[in-house]
This record gives structure tokens, sequence and C-alpha cells, in this order.
């Protein structure tokens, strides 16, 4: 039984007031709060084992070593991928993206090649793909969404051809919630030769993944986005991929001979990962994901689900808001715009009632364009948040309306 209440006492920053108000807090897809487990389990790794790993024979870097490692384990359990190998740790979700196109990218595609992506792109998953295709001048592809920021099977189907060399997509919009098939997208791509890179920030936190059953290709995410430290992000990439993309970054930890005139270099993931790595962002990740798959990803899911539905019934009631990406079946995500109110004036007044939204482009500009908007105002979901949080919310939005008419 999943008990939000319950859940809640896990992260102490929820209790702490915002402007004298209880802590209303609707920006988890930009990033998500720490439960006291992983905040502990950082606390341990610095204060009981740290140590730089992978060099020491000592008995403080074997086990840190095996932490580290094991948080790698952990990760591969998340995503359900065939093994730890598959798995690079990285900065964030960006960097995982831009190992790709730097490394598969450079080494794969060519002048002929085709990239598709959707018009529901982050800048990390369009902005690497432009400079590549200024680089190589491979044609730079993009999808149309249907204008209630649905997925549009046709449109996809349509830039879909034995060109493709490549379909990089989001699992979940940050900005629309829409979710998309990735299942049937993958298949699709496969039968004409193209490989699929998922970004994964929002998709991974709200529902439960599977790489081997979606069969992706390479998939990225976050740690900070999913309950865990800042500073570390995930590259999943099946093995046979790994294994024929070329370093790109050099240094330390990631060698197998060096001389002066000439270096060989380790197989995957250590080829990825030059340079002391973030040890204790790796535990402190590994610590967030057996949380969250301790609660359950299914329940989670349905918890989240639940409370779209309610944030659907009292949204009508707010005269003049739009809200922009309705597709069916969205996630915890809500963008839109209230007439005669700036967003920014609006998150304003939400501060002052303790109540943190984003607004802006989202770092996704042109699908925020595309939707007809310049900046928008988001409020958006965690495992933790109640309906009390959608109370307050609808609250403040009433009373931002009278604050402004
Ligand atoms: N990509 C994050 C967001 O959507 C930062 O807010």
């Amino acid at each position: 039984m999943y008990d939000v209440e319950q859940i809640r006492k896990d992260f102490p920053v929820l209790g702490v007031e915002i402007n004298g108000k209880p802590n209303t807090f609707l920006d988890s897809g930009a990033s998500a709060q720490k439960p006291q487990a992983v905040i502990d389990r950082i606390v341990q790794a610095y204060s009981r084992e740290y140590s730089n790993v992978h060099r020491g024979s000592y008995q403080l870097s074997e086990e840190m070593t095996s932490d580290y490692e094991r948080a790698r384990g952990t990760v591969a359990r998340f995503l359900n991928a065939k093994s730890a190998k598959e798995i690079v740790f990285t900065r964030n979700a960006t960097e995982a993206i831009n190992l790709v196109a730097s490394t598969w990218g450079r080494k794969f595609l060519t002048r002929i090649d085709e990239v598709l992506i959707s018009e529901a792109e982050h800048h990390a998953n369009l902005v690497p793909w432009q400079v590549l295709r200024d680089e190589i001048g491979f044609e730079l592809k993009i999808f149309k969404i249907n204008d209630d920021g649905s997925f549009n099977w046709d449109e996809y189907c349509k830039n879909l051809s034995g060109k493709t060399k490549l379909v990089a997509v989001t699992g979940m919009s940050n900005v629309l919630g829409t979710v998309f098939p990735l299942k049937k997208m993958i298949q699709s791509a496969h039968e004409v030769g193209a490989k699929v890179l998922v970004d994964g920030c929002q998709y991974v936190v709200h529902q439960k993944t599977d790489v081997q059953e979606c069969d992706c290709d390479f998939l990225a995410f976050s740690g900070h986005k999913t309950y865990g430290p800042t500073g570390i992000g995930v590259l999943y990439g099946k093995a046979e991929l790994l294994d024929a993309m070329p370093p790109y970054q050099f240094g330390g930890d990631m060698v197998n001979v060096v001389t002066y005139q000439t270096t060989t270099f380790d197989v995957p993931p250590a080829r990825f990962e030059a340079g002391t790595p973030a040890i204790v962002q790796a535990v402190g990740l590994g610590a967030a994901l057996d949380y969250m798959m301790n609660l359950g990803m299914d329940d989670i899911n349905a918890h989240e689900n639940e409370l779209v539905d309610y944030m659907h019934a009292r949204l009508p009631e707010i005269q003049g808001l739009r809200e922009v990406g309705t597709a069916p079946g969205k996630g915890g995500v809500f963008s839109f715009a209230i007439d005669g109110i700036h967003p920014q004036d609006l998150a304003f007044v939400l501060d002052k009632e303790g109540i943190a939204v984003r607004v802006g482009h989202h770092c996704a500009a042109p699908l925020v364009r595309r939707m007809g908007y310049e900046s928008l105002a988001r409020a958006s979901f965690g495992l933790y948040t109640n309906h009390a949080d959608i109370d307050r919310f609808i609250e403040a939005l009433h009373k931002a309306q009278s604050f402004f008419s």
C-alpha cells in the first residue's frame, strides 16, 4: 500500500517552511528532492569509507571500489540491462547524449545519413545533433507531434527510411508530459536499420524501465531527477555498440598500456570514464534507485497517475488557464499559461505561498515556441507529491488571479 504521507517523512526538505508556508515543491521535473536514505548513504561514504576507486591496494579503496561497482549493478537492475558492463557513469544525461554523439556519432554517421528526432526534444537531445550535423553534413530530420502534444505515428513513420541511421527521442517530454510509445517506435526504427537513443530523463523517474523489453540501443538519464545526487548520470548502451565506440576523453583509468609513444584503451565501461569518477555520487545514485525500487515503480506510477487525474479535475476551476500538452496518458508535468498573467509574475506570487514551479522555456525553447508560447509556467510531480500540494497550488492560482485582475 503506497502511503504518501509516510513517504513524505523520508524527505527532510519537505518539512522546511518556505516564506512561512508549507513547502509545496512542484518542480521535481527540474530536480527531485532527496530521501534521508540517500543523504545518509552520502554521509556514510564520506565519513566511513571514502577513498579513490580502481587504484588503491588498501582496504578503504577496495571497499569504495566495490561500492562504486555495486552502484553500477544497481543501475543495471533498475533498467533491467543484461549486464553492468552496459552502464557508463557520466556527469548527467546531457553528457551521456554528448558521449554518444561524440563517439558513436563521429565514427558511424556519414554525410548521406539521417538522424531523426522529435519536435518535443530538450536542448540536450537537439543541440548535440545540430553541432554534429554541421560537422559531418548528415540531415537532421524533426518529426512533428500533434497540437495537443501527443505523438503522431504517421509523422514518425513518414520520416523514417533506410537513410535513418539514428532515432534520438525523449521517453517523456519535460514540457508536455507526453509519454512516447517507445517499444513500437524502436521496433519500426530497427526495421529500417536505425539505432535508437532514448533521453530517459523524465521517463525513468515515473515508470518501470526495461531496456531489454523496449530494445533501445542507448538510454540516458540523470541521477538528480531520480532522487539521487547531482553530478552523476548514466549512459546505458548495448554491449556490442559500446565495444565498437572509441573513447572521447583521455587520461587515467581508461587505458591498458601507456608508453611515451602510444596508448591502448580499456574495454567499456572504463573506456568512457576517464579520470577520477564521481564516486560518492554514484553510490548515492545507487541508494536512490534502491529507494525507488523498494517503493515499487508500478506503485509510484499508479500514485502519480491518480494525481494527474486529480489535477485535471481541479484545473478547470481556473478561468483562462490553458494547459499546454494534454496527450492521453501524460505524466505528471503540467505546463500552462493563464490569460493576463506573465509566467514570471505568477511564479513570484506562488513563491510567496511556498510553491515552487519552473517558468520559462524549460530548456526546450523550439518546442515551447511550436506550442505557441515564448514562456510557460510548469508544475511537475515527484513520488512524494500529494493532494494537499495540488490543493494549495489551485488556491494560490485563484489568489494570483485576484491579485492581477
Ligand atoms: N531538464 C530539466 C527541466 O525540465 C532541468 O526542468
